[in-house]
């Protein structure tokens, strides 16, 4: 049977197999989600098993309005909503205390719950006319996010029900999470929404940097993460690349240099992918090039933007793919 199938096509077949506890994964700005009803244990448990997903880590509930929040999490503060009002829909997850609806299997056990309002109008039509969608990236566990349908199909073709495409992701990296629960807004995993864009809400907004977390609280981000099956390095500067990629093919290698539009000509006549002008650009091709890149070549060197607005956020995503290895 052909699992993808346009979604606007998709949209009856896939509220059908939502009510019947299978999985459905969609499109969002993001990356593709792998959904489930998030009332129905034994659909969520598909979710873990599809992707090989540690038990530990919980999982987003997707809403299709801010307002909906109020099915999921309790003590909701006010800045909820004023973030609703800029962010929502959008790339932006906020972490609330949960309420007693939320099984344990989506929090870990934990007392709160992830909630974010996709973008895109079909799956928030399905989440209507179905149930909130616990969805965390289509992708199996540990491997590279996934921005296409296609993506899905190659990793998880076999476990899901029903793909449905909507196109490339327009953003290409997930989402923000922000805890709302501590005493200062915290974010836990860089995204889209930036920490420059939240100040403009919060006086004091923090974020927990990789390196402290090692009793992650966001569970997710302790666990290894966008690998590519092969050798992957990050390269802060074209002297470096270039030393990196001259030995990696005298070792025998097949090397690539993944880099923006700009420093492709200085790299000569070597392998190069060029992810576009800016760093938008480089968020939003990054996981499909790194899964073509991983089916091509041997040895990936990712060129470094630093960590300036949503370069810092493309950067914690590409680093991880690289395992924090620098050229
Ligand atoms: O853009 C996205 O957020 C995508 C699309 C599909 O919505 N979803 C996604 O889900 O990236 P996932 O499961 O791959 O990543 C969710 C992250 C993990 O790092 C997880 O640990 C964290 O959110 N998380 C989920 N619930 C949490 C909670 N209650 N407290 C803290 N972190 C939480
Ligand atoms: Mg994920």
């Amino acid at each position: 049977m052909k699992k993808i199938i346009d979604e606007k096509i998709g949209i009856s077949k896939a509220i059908e197999l939502i009510k019947a506890g299978e999985l459905v994964a969609f499109q969002t700005e993001t990356v593709y989600g792998l959904g489930a009803d998030f009332s129905n244990v034994g659909a969520v448990e598909k979710i873990f098993k599809a992707k090989g997903r540690p038990q530990d880590n919980p999982l987003i509930v997707h809403i299709a309005k801010p307002e909906d929040v109020q099915n999921i999490a309790k003590e909701i503060p006010n800045c909820f909503y004023k973030l609703a009002e800029k962010f929502m829909p959008g790339p932006l997850t906020v972490v609330l205390k949960r309420n007693e609806k939320v099984p344990n299997i989506i929090t870990a056990n934990g007392d709160t719950v992830a909630v974010r309002v996709p973008l895109n109008p079909v799956v928030r039509e399905i989440i209507e006319k179905s149930s909130p969608l616990a969805a965390p990236s289509a992708n199996k566990s540990k491997h590279i996010s996934p921005t296409s349908a296609k993506h899905v199909e190659e990793d998880l073709g076999e476990d899901v029900a029903l793909i449905l495409d909507g196109g490339d992701c327009k953003v290409g990296i997930e989402s923000t999470v922000l805890d709302l629960t501590t005493e200062t807004p915290t974010i836990l995993r860089p995204g889209a929404v930036t920490m420059e864009m939240l100040s403009e809400i919060f006086d004091d907004v923090k974020e927990t940097k990789n390196a402290k977390i090692k009793v992650a609280k966001s569970p997710g981000m302790k666990y290894t993460h966008y690998a590519p099956k092969c050798e992957t390095f990050m390269a802060t500067s074209l002297e470096n690349a270039k030393y990196g990629y001259d030995n990696a093919i005298l070792s025998g290698k097949n090397p690539v240099y993944i880099c923006l539009e700009i420093n492709k000509k200085s790299f000569e006549n070597r392998n190069t992918i060029v992810v576009g002008k800016n760093a938008e650009d480089y968020a939003k091709k990054l996981y499909g090039v790194l899964r073509f890149a991983e089916k091509k070549y041997d040895f990936i060197i990712l060129q470094d933007l630093g960590d300036e607005g949503i370069s810092g956020s493309v950067m914690n995503r590409a680093r991880k793919s690289a395992g924090h290895k620098f050229l």
